[in-house]
């Protein structure tokens, strides 16, 4: 790589770093940063997207802007936006501004702006760059992406289970089968997604808190989706000053008589089947860009067989519970050659005390 590339690199990988600063705040939007250097390359601004609704990166550059922007260059992780949203047009400003250079490292997915940004600057005369540091980009913002697409949110899918796969035995009870240090983990990595989901099975069996414990404010939407309605009247997730909760039923099945056992404070949405996916086009309506499956092995293995699921993190235990009869992680999916069965990519490993995590990205 060139001197000149190098520089270049660094100045938006500065910009990719100021987008991640955004990591648990910016949904439904992008996370995005942006750096400007002077004529002379010198560093004059950054900014970056803190929150939907409030500036954009570039916007909060220019704000930031020590001395004069004309004849410089910009480095921003996403095409900067054209139109008119809760905010003005970006474009507009990088224009007006009288930079000669626009570095951007992917185009938005979003159809209103997608490639019309960058043409509008090119029209006004502005060098625009495309494609520097482009795998990071688009792995900072794959949720996003990936909604855009899909029009569906990005799945995590999480369990915690023993070194014999188990994650129950066979009466039911799983408390606990990872350490303390391990669910105090899965408290704060709840404030990456907009949404965490359980099934009705896993509300009545173990009456789950599903916040972050305060990382996030406000934390994360809890849903619950059931096919019966059959909920408890009492539930950890019907206290609404520790979180919103929504209950999502499938109408075909549900017993709507148990509708007035659900308090008032939590939302109610029905859909007419059972289907995981409709779950996931819901939330992603919503802006809910990433969201976190905490279910049980039916729900999951649903949840998978509609393409739900992006990646998936497993907790593994020191434990062993034994036992045909004991819960495993997913129901059957019915493979019946070895070709068949899932495969997943980018094995990441790290060791939380004496348990295991395991990282790893489900190709769809
Ligand atoms: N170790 C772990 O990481 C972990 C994590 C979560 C749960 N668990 C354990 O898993 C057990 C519950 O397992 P589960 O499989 O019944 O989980 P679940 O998370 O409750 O999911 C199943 C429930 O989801 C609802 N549902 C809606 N659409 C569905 C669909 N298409 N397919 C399947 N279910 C659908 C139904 O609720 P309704 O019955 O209300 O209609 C169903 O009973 C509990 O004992 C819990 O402790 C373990």
């Amino acid at each position: 790589m060139s001197k000149k590339n190098v520089s270049h690199t660094k100045w938006m990988k500065r910009a990719i770093f100021l987008a991640s600063l955004g990591k648990n705040t910016t949904s439904p939007n992008p996370k995005v940063g942006a750096v400007i250097l002077d004529k002379n390359g010198n560093l004059i601004s950054e900014g970056f997207h803190f929150k939907a609704g409030m500036p954009h990166a570039e916007a909060m550059a220019f704000r930031n802007l020590k001395k004069d922007a004309k004849g410089g260059s910009m480095y921003v992780n996403l095409e900067p936006c054209c139109h008119q949203g809760k905010t003005p047009p970006c474009v507009d400003k990088v224009i007006s501004s009288g930079i000669r250079k626009v570095y951007v490292s992917i185009q938005d997915p979003d159809k209103r702006v997608s490639g019309k940004g960058i043409k509008l600057l090119k029209e006004a005369g502005i060098r625009v760059h495309l494609g520097l540091c482009k795998k990071e980009s688009l792995e900072l913002n794959k949720a996003f992406i990936h909604r855009n697409i899909t029009k569906k949110s990005f799945g995590v899918l999480k369990w915690a289970m023993s070194i014999d796969g188990r994650i129950g035995l066979k009466n039911g009870k799983s408390k606990w089968i990872t350490s303390e240090q391990s669910r105090s983990i899965v408290h704060s990595f709840r404030a990456e997604f907009d949404a965490i989901i359980i099934g009705g099975n896993t509300l009545r069996k173990d009456n789950p808190l599903l916040t972050t414990r305060g990382s996030k404010n406000p934390e994360p939407l809890r849903v619950v989706f059931t096919k019966s309605l059959d909920l408890p009247s009492k539930s950890s997730l019907w206290d609404c000053n520790k979180a919103k909760t929504i209950v999502i039923y499938d109408s075909s099945t549900a017993n709507e008589s148990y509708l007035k056992r659900i308090p008032k404070c939590v939302e109610v949405e029905k859909i007419p089947s059972d289907n995981p996916e409709l779950i996931s086009k819901l939330l992603a309506k919503r802006g809910c860009n990433k969201i976190l499956w905490e279910c049980g092995p039916r729900l999951a293995t649903a949840a998978i067989q509609t393409n739900c699921i992006q990646e998936i993190i497993t907790f593994i235990a020191p434990k062993i519970l034994g036992g045909e009869n004991s819960m495993n992680p997913f129901g059957d999916f019915d493979f019946r050659e070895m070709d068949e069965i899932i495969k997943l990519s980018n094995s990441q490993v790290s060791l939380i005390g004496n348990d295991i995590c395991v990282k790893n990205s489900f190709e769809n």
